[in-house]
């Protein structure tokens, strides 16, 4: 298949028509939003919604989030709407947070896998708003990488990872926040993080004024994210994540450097403590102190580990708190387990 690829301006909207009618048409579009790159289908064709999963590579039972551009197109797709999540919408949509309601019986079961439930999010990105405007139709677009691989946060990631296999790709240049939307689910006794992002749990609580749970992977009596069970944002070379004292991070770090001599290793460290790494390839993720700017680069830094041919990778992790909870929630799947506690 022929991919267009078409460059676009968050201030110049022109041109987007064209996107909006392959996507009315049932083909898939990839596009920007302020957290990563997007893979749409409108929800109301199935066999452009199966293209989704064939194209990524992506588990059928791995529900898809639907993109709405106004709060009338959120009760055609939802039976009701709590107290909670109303005050949540006002508060941060439109925005990087993802909200799972009970849906309603017209919600394809391709876009839940099954689920009764469905997710929603109202994107702030004027590009991904203004597709969305002329679509007119929700737009179900899981993260535009294939399945596995870290997210897309630059056009290029996109091009690399879907030419040939989709109709359009809408090259706006980097996502601001870098890291995909907070999910939320309102469903239980208590309101439960699914998946962290840059709207954090503290945030959330205070909005609502009450407790917001995480959930943890293996927890069995919280509702999950059925992407959670999934390897994600694996770069081609096997991660290794260090977590605790930064100092005891760089010695240890340092430690296992000497032994792969010979060995293409990178490390990707805080700004601060680039310059403390005995190596000769060294990625700055940006200051320990703004996790936001660190998350604004992880995956970005985890594909350049590819394009450098790295045989190892070395991470130090970051305190988990705010967006920094985002940040290693990532790196601990990059690491795909192999984490190695300092403290
Ligand atoms: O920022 C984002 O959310 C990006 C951009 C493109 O909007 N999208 C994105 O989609 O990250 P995706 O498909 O990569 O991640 C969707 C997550 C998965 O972890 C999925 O399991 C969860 O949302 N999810 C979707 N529907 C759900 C549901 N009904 N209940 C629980 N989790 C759900
Ligand atoms: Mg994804």
């Amino acid at each position: 298949m022929k991919t267009t690829i078409i460059k676009v301006t968050r201030k110049h909207l022109e041109g987007l028509g064209s996107a909006a009618q392959i996507l009315r048409d049932g083909g898939l579009v990839a596009f920007p939003t302020e957290t990563v790159y997007g893979l749409g289908a409108v929800c109301s064709k199935e066999t452009a919604l199966l293209n989704i999963f064939a194209v990524k590579g992506r588990p059928a039972d791995n529900p898809l989030i639907l993109h709405i551009y106004h709060l009338d197109q959120l009760t055609q797709i939802v039976s009701s709407i709590s107290p909670a999540a109303r005050k949540l919408i006002d508060r941060y949509w439109p925005g990087p947070l993802t909200l799972i309601f009970p849906k309603r019986p017209e919600v394809s079961p391709v876009v839940t896998a099954g689920l009764d439930t469905v997710a929603v999010r109202m994107p702030s990105d004027p590009v991904a708003r203004e597709l969305l405007r002329l679509t007119n139709i929700p737009v179900a677009a899981p993260s535009a990488n294939l399945s596995g691989k870290p997210s897309p946060t630059l056009g290029e990631h996109v091009i690399t990872d879907m030419s040939g296999k989709i109709e359009m790709i809408i090259d706006a240049g980097p996502c601001p926040a870098g890291v995909e939307s907070t999910v939320l689910s309102l469903n239980g006794a208590n309101p439960v993080i699914l998946r962290p992002g840059v709207i954090t749990r503290e945030e959330m609580e205070e909005v609502l004024g009450r407790p917001v749970l995480s959930a943890k992977p293996g927890d069995n009596d919280r509702p999950q994210a059925p992407g959670m069970k999934y390897r994600h944002y694996a770069p081609v070379a096997p991660v290794t994540l260090y977590e605790g004292e930064p100092v005891k991070i760089i010695h240890e770090i340092n430690l296992r450097l000497a032994e792969k001599q010979g060995q293409k290793v990178v490390v990707m460290g805080t700004a601060e403590n680039i310059s403390r790494y005995r190596n000769e390839w060294v990625l700055d993720m940006g200051p320990r102190e703004r996790p936001e700017i660190i998350a604004g680069r992880i995956f970005q830094l985890l594909r350049f580990c590819d394009q450098l041919q790295a045989d190892q990778i070395f991470i130090e992790g970051i305190a988990d708190r705010g967006v920094g909870t985002a940040v290693l929630n990532r790196l601990r799947k990059a690491a795909g387990g192999n984490i190695v506690h300092v403290s």
